[in-house]
C-alpha cells in the first residue's frame, strides 16, 4: 500500500521508472538479458508470437491443458492452434506428440509449465522451431538447474492476482534474443520518438504496464523467498494428507527441476476414491473449502470445439479428474490443515 501511495504521489502513473526497475530486477532474477513489462500474461504471449513473425497461415503447437489464453493468443495472431496431447504424469505437453504434429507450417511451439513444473524442453528445442514458453505458473522454476527466462526464444510470465508475483494484472516477456526484445518493445506501445513532431514506425498495441502495478510487483519480488517457504510448507502438509487417501494423488514433481509450487493439483480417480472430481468439489464446497480446476482441455470448450481437430485423450481424462486445493501465502497453516481435514472427511464418506 505504501508503494502504491508513493507511486501516486510521484505523479507518474503510466509506464515509467518503476516499470523500468521491475524489468531490471526481473532480468537479474530470471537470469535473462532482456525483460519487457506488459499489461498481462496474455499480452506477453501475444506480443512474443508477433515478434517471432507468427501470422495467418502459420500453425503453433500448444497444449490443451492450460488457461485458454494460451490458445487465444495464437488465434489473435491469425494463426492456427494445433493441440498436442499431454503426458499422463505431470500433464505437461508430450514432446513425442509435438514431434508428430510439427510440419512445414509450424512457426512456433507454445508449451506451458503446468502448476510450476517445467515441461520437458530439450526435445522441443531439438525440433529447431522457435519456442515461446507460457511460464505463467513458473516464475521461480528451474529446468534441470537452469533458470527459466533466458532458455527459449521467449518466456512469458503473468503478474495476475493469483500468481506467485501478484501485481493484480501484468505480464513479463524475458528473452536473450535482442531482436525479439526490440520487436516486443516496438509492439508493446506506440513509440513516439523524440519531440513533438512524432512518427510511427510500427503500429503498436497498448499493452504497457502502469507504474502503479509495477510498484506492487516490485514489493512482491521482495517477498518471493518468504512466500516460497510458505508454499513449500503448504505442499508438505498436502503431501502428507493425501498420501493415505486411496484414489487421490498429486501431480508428480520432477526432482531434477525446481518447481515453482504455484498450484497443488490432485487427480481424483473416481473408481478408487469412491466419487468423481465434481462430487469431491461439491462436497468440499459444502465444508467451506473452495477448490478450482486447472484445467478443462481448451479444445473441448465451445469456441474451439469443432473448429480444430485434436486427438488428446490424456488431456480429456485429466480434465475430469484434476482438482486444485487452496494454496496461497495468504493462507495460514491452520487453513491448510482445515482443507486437509475436510478432504479426509469427505474421502472417508465417499469410500464407505
Ligand atoms: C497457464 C496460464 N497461461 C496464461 C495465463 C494468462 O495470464 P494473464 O491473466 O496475466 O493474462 C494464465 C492465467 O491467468 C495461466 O494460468
Amino acid at each position: 500500500m505504501a508503494a502504491v501511495a508513493e507511486t501516486l504521489r510521484s505523479g507518474w502513473l503510466t509506464t515509467g521508472p518503476r516499470s523500468a526497475q521491475l524489468e531490471r530486477r526481473s532480468a537479474e532474477y530470471l537470469e535473462a538479458d532482456h525483460v519487457i513489462a506488459v499489461a498481462s500474461g496474455t499480452a506477453a504471449m501475444h506480443l512474443a508470437l508477433l515478434a517471432l513473425g507468427v501470422g495467418p497461415g502459420d500453425e503453433v503447437v500448444t497444449t490443451p491443458v492450460t488457461w485458454p489464453a494460451t490458445a487465444n493468443v495464437i488465434v489473435h495472431a491469425g494463426a492456427t492452434p494445433v493441440f498436442a496431447d499431454v503426458r499422463d504424469g505431470d500433464l505437461n505437453i508430450d514432446p513425442q506428440r509435438v514431434q508428430e504434429l510439427v510440419g512445414e507450417r509450424t512457426k512456433a511451439i507454445l508449451p506451458v509449465h503446468l502448476a510450476g513444473q517445467p515441461c520437458d524442453l530439450d526435445p522441443l528445442w531439438e525440433l529447431g522451431i522457435p519456442v515461446v514458453e507460457d511460464a505463467a505458473h513458473a516464475f521461480e522454476s528451474r529446468y534441470r538447474g537452469r533458470k527459466l527466462g533466458g532458455l527459449s526464444d521467449a518466456t512469458c510470465f503473468s503478474l495476475y492476482a493469483t500468481k506467485n508475483v501478484a501485481a493484480g494484472e501484468g505480464g513479463l516477456i524475458s528473452t536473450n534474443r535482442a531482436d525479439v526484445a526490440e520487436a516486443v518493445r516496438d509492439l508493446r506501445l506506440m513509440r513516439r520518438g523524440d519531440g513533438s513532431l512524432y512518427d510511427i514506425a510500427v503500429p503498436g498495441y497498448k499493452a504497457n504496464l502502469s507504474d502503479v502495478l509495477a510498484a506492487i510487483a516490485l514489493v512482491q519480488l521482495d517477498k518471493l523467498e518468504r512466500h516460497a517457504e510458505i508454499r513449500a510448507r503448504q505442499f508438505a502438509l498436502y503431501d502428507a494428507a493425501v498420501a493415505g487417501l486411496a484414489g487421490i494423488a498429486p501431480l508428480p514433481r520432477d526432482p531434477r527441476d525446481t518447481h515453482a509450487l504455484h498450484l497443488y493439483i490432485v487427480r481424483v480417480d473416481a473408481e478408487r476414491a469412491g466419487a468423481t472430481r465434481d462430487e469431491y468439489q461439491r462436497a468440499l464446497a459444502e465444508e467451506g473449502i473452495a477448490t478450482s480446476i486447472h484445467f478443462l482441455p481448451v479444445h473441448t470448450l465451445s469456441w474451439y470445439r469443432g473448429r480444430f481437430a485434436a486427438d488428446c485423450p490424456v488431456a480429456e481424462r485429466a480434465g475430469s479428474e484434476v482438482l486444485s486445493l487452496p494454496l496461497s501465502p495468504a493462507h495460514s497453516d491452520d487453513d491448510i490443515a482445515d482443507a486437509c481435514d475436510a478432504l479426509a472427511g469427505v474421502h472417508a464418506r465417499f469410500i464407505r
